[in-house]
């Protein structure tokens, strides 16, 4: 290399953050050779989806935030883009990395795809790559899609993704069998997460809630699933309660999820069921506590399915697709839909004992980070 590379690392959203954290890190480590630049497009923007992380996370504030903010997917992905434009003109990033599969991903990939400087595009680099659930009525997965198809380097957490990848003809050259970051920020801030306060906040008990995270558009933006999964919470409290009198059923409520259920006249269901705590969204080192505090966790999170597997906790998991085999083969989780009866078949094996308990997946090594540093570094 002749010259400091500018690399931008753009996030948006909170699955985004616990990613890039160790890449920041890493790069910090190559301050010689690299210029790093974080922008934030603002897709969250309250402060417990997103400026929580960076404190919790010890990042850096972002360079540049875009404030896109909510919206429309269209309307989102093109005031992301319209701002991403800007920067990516002035800064002239010999890279960007995008992380996962939100529309700021999606976003600043087209951006760098469509502007020529240096006389070529502008290389993307897509952390989280390869994903499938092969269900194209998830957003997250056109965003995956067409993120890959635009990326020069992909980096991949599982076995599968390079399988799925390669079956859509991307050149094997770009692709990288790296692992996961998120897993990088869980290894790293083990002894922060363990200091947490959050259950003594909450006046919980190790091993005694069921912790629950819900946000899917097609969970809760419709009536009937988002009914369904209140049945499910009700059957679910009971049969906790059976178990031991003291239990609790834990939901840090998403944003989308508070409104939906507002919306649809549901939320006096959710308070009625008598011990379910409903909290606010809680910050990476208090939920993560609050993972490895709780009997079992339920979610139709994609990024908690890969946590729950490293932390060798039971995970049901509120869909019907998955993109990540390896949490189901060798780990902790079960896809459930909104099996009820399946849900309650499981929950009773997680408070006998007689739940599978995973293995940790070879990849979820820590070192995700380094080996995509590396792997730009070879780039150039
Ligand atoms: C987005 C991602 C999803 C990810 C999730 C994690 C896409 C398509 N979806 O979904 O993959 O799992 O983030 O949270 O990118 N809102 C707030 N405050 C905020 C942000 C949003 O109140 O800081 C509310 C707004 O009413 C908004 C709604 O939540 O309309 C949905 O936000 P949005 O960013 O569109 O999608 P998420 O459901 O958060």
């Amino acid at each position: 290399m002749n010259r400091k590379k500018k690399i931008i690392s753009v996030v948006g959203a909170r699955p985004n953050f616990m990613k890039l954290a160790p890449i920041e890190r890493e790069f910090r480590k190559h301050k010689h050779i690299f210029t790093h630049i974080i922008v934030h497009t603002g897709q969250h923007y309250d402060y417990r989806l997103s400026q929580v992380f960076f404190k919790d996370l010890d990042m850096p504030k972002p360079a540049i935030y875009l404030g896109a903010g909510s919206g429309s997917h269209a309307e989102q992905t093109a005031r992301i883009m319209e701002g991403f434009e800007k920067v990516v003109l002035k800064e002239k990033p010999d890279m960007v990395i995008v992380f996962g599969d939100v529309n700021s991903t999606i976003a600043c990939s087209l951006v760098c795809s469509k502007i020529h400087h240096n006389g070529g595009t502008i290389p993307v680099a897509h952390v989280e790559s390869g994903l499938r659930s092969f269900d194209l009525t998830m957003p997250e997965e056109v965003n995956r899609i067409v993120t890959d198809s635009l990326s020069s380097l992909l980096f991949v957490t599982e076995k599968a993704g390079v399988v799925n990848l390669l079956k859509e003809g991307v050149n094997k050259k770009k692709i990288h069998l790296t692992g996961d970051t998120m897993i990088d920020s869980l290894v790293h801030y083990k002894s922060k997460i363990n200091r947490s306060l959050i259950l003594k906040k909450l006046a919980l008990k190790e091993n005694t809630f069921i912790l629950a995270t819900i946000h899917r558009p097609v969970n809760v933006d419709n009536r009937e699933s988002l009914g369904k999964i209140i049945s499910i919470f009700e059957e679910l409290s009971k049969l906790a309660l059976k178990y031991d009198a003291q239990s609790k059923l834990v939901l840090p409520i998403h944003p989308r999820t508070l409104k939906m259920a507002e919306t649809f006249g549901l939320l006096k269901r959710f308070s009625a069921i008598k011990n379910l705590q409903l909290v606010e969204p809680a910050g990476y080192v208090d939920f993560i506590r609050l993972l490895v505090g709780c009997k079992f966790v339920l979610t139709d999170s994609g990024g908690i399915q890969e946590e729950a597997t490293f932390l060798r906790k039971p995970c049901l998991t509120l869909r019907e697709s998955f993109e990540r085999p390896e949490t189901l083969e060798i780990g902790t989780n079960t896809l459930c839909g909104l099996n009820k009866s399946l849900i309650i078949a499981k929950a009773n094996e997680i408070f006998t004992g007689r739940y599978k308990k995973g293995r940790i997946p070879k990849l979820m090594d820590g070192k995700a980070s380094r080996r995509i540093v590396n792997a730009v570094k070879s780039f150039f």
